[in-house]
Order: C-alpha cells, then structure tokens, then sequence
C-alpha cells in the first residue's frame, strides 16, 4: 500500500494523517476506568452503528435529540482523537471506540477492566462495504479495480491489517476482556434483543419507552437521515463528495451482487479453512 495512506506498525496498517506509532505504543499505558466502555470493530463491521446505539443507550440527549452532539464524540476513536477531545478529563461512563487488535490495546482492558462490545460482520460484506468506503474516504487510497481491493483485503494490507487475525485475536483472548460478542448479522435479524442484550451487558435499566427510541432512532432508515450518526456533516473534509454515503446499503448479503463466482471461491480457499476452530462462533453463508 502506498505511505502516503497507510504506514505499519506492529503488524497493523494505521492512517498517518492523525496517529503516530509512538502514540499507538503510548496506548499500552492508557488509563482505564472500570466505567469505560469500548466499542471494538474490525472496519465496515457495524462500528458507527453500535456507536449510535451505545450513545443512544447513555444520553437522553441523544435520545430526545435535545443535544445536537455527533455520535462521534460521544464514541470517539481511542486511536484516532480527530476532534482532540480530553479524554483524560472525561467524565464517566467514558465511551471509545477503537479498530485496535487485542495485543495493541490499553493493558487494563486485558485485565478486564472496563466493558468491550466485539461486533464482527461476515467479512465477504465487510470486504465489499471496504471497497466502496475506499473509494469514499478521503484518506485512504482509492482502488476502482474489486480484484485488486480483494487481494489486499485477503492479504491484510488495509487498514486495520487482516480481518482473520483482528477476530482470531479478539475472540481466542476473550478471556483476558469483559466481552460481548455480537455480530452485525444479529442486530439486522433482531435490533431490540440485541439493544436489550447489550444493556444487560452494561447494567443499563431502559424503560420500555426508552428502548423503543433507542431502537427506533438505530435503524438504517434513520441514521441514514440523522446527521449525528451518519457522517453527512464530514463530506469535503474526511469524505469525498458526491461519491456515495457512509450508510450505503446496510444490508446482509450484499457481497452476492459483487463478488463472482470466482471471486468468492477464492475468499473461501483463504479464508474458510482458517476459521474451522471459530465457526461455532462466527459463521457466515
Ligand atoms: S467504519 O468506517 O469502520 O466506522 O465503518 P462501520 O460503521 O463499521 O461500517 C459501515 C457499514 O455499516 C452499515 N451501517 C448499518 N447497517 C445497518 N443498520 C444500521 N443502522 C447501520 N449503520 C451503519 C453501513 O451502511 C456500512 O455498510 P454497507 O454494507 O457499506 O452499507
């Protein structure tokens, strides 16, 4: 990949506009509240949505639509602190976000303190969803051919490394974090059980009435049209215009009007044998 877009460290792929390796190193010593909660995500996975939800679970604000706050800075990036938030003197429930593998991340997470939400996506999506937001984001490199996207997506040389690894790591390490596993599928198949599950996992007590306006302003329909949640605002300055919008489609299964024949038999010859051990877990059609 070309350095003007990305740069390795530690076997990951990170965007040098706003992160340097001694930053990414400096993580390791992050302080952590056992309040904290991370949102942790392999790209295109369903990050900006479990954002949205998690802001929506926390702020009344949020909520009501009584405070204007992108869902961004309520779940900002650990790794990426684009809008130079004091994260230090955050009050709590402190919220982050972050595309960290498991080994990058701040020590007291692997010592279960704070609380992690893992969403994974069937990575045939996720590779599809990649290809087009490569093409949308200012910042990473544009690539018009699928082939040529697939094979670097295979190969792990994107953005936030191999999609294999960030899950293999996360889930064979969950032990080590106080984790909820969910998946992208899921929360298509059954939003409110999995708002309900996540607030369980939180400790969140939501009235019937709040869970209905979490689960209604987390639809696709509507974070489409919320410009909190659905990046619109950052179009010109992190997004190319006129090329698309962050919510694309939102759908299961959008890699069958993409992906040839070929093309996904390829992925599975990659992929399919190495996840054997994690298919109880995670399986995708
Ligand atoms: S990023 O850049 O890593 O933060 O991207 P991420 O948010 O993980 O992934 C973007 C994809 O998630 C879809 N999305 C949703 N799908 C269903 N429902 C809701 N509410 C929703 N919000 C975001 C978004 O459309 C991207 O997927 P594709 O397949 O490209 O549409």
């Amino acid at each position: 990949p070309s350095e003007e877009f990305l740069f390795q460290h530690k076997g990951i792929y990170f965007q040098p506009h706003f992160v340097t390796p001694e930053y990414i190193d400096s993580l390791e010593d992050f302080e952590i509240r056992d309040s904290d909660v991370f949102v942790v995500t392999y790209p295109k996975s369903g990050t900006v949505w479990t954002q949205n939800i998690l802001s929506l679970i926390h702020h009344e604000g949020h909520r009501d639509g009584t405070e204007n706050v992108q869902t961004v800075d309520r779940v900002p990036w650990l790794e990426y602190n684009i809008h130079n938030i004091d994260y230090v003197h955050r009050p709590s429930p402190r919220l982050f976000t972050t595309h960290l593998p498991y080994y990058l991340v701040p020590r007291d997470l692997r010592n279960r303190r704070a609380k992690v939400i893992y969403v994974a996506r069937n990575p045939k999506d996720v590779v599809v969803s990649y290809f087009h937001f490569s093409s949308l984001s200012v910042l990473l490199e544009t690539i018009p051919d699928f082939n040529i996207f697939l094979e670097r997506f295979l190969a792990g040389k994107v953005l936030a490394g191999s999609w294999l690894d960030h899950v293999r790591g996360w889930y064979t390490h969950r032990d080590d974090f106080n984790i909820l596993f969910l998946t992208y599928e899921e929360m298509k198949k059954d939003l409110r059980g999995t708002v309900l599950k996540i607030c369980r996992f939180l400790g969140k007590q939501l009235n019937e009435k709040e869970l209905d306006t979490v689960v209604e302003n987390a639809t696709f329909d509507k974070m489409k049209t919320d410009p909190r949640a659905n990046y619109n605002s950052m179009e010109g300055n992190l997004l190319e215009r006129g090329k698309g919008h962050f919510l694309r489609k939102g759908i299961v299964g959008d890699w069958k009007n993409t992906m040839t024949v070929a093309q996904s038999e390829r992925f599975d010859n990659v992929f399919k044998e190495k996840m054997k051990d994690l298919s109880s877990t995670f399986t995708w059609d």
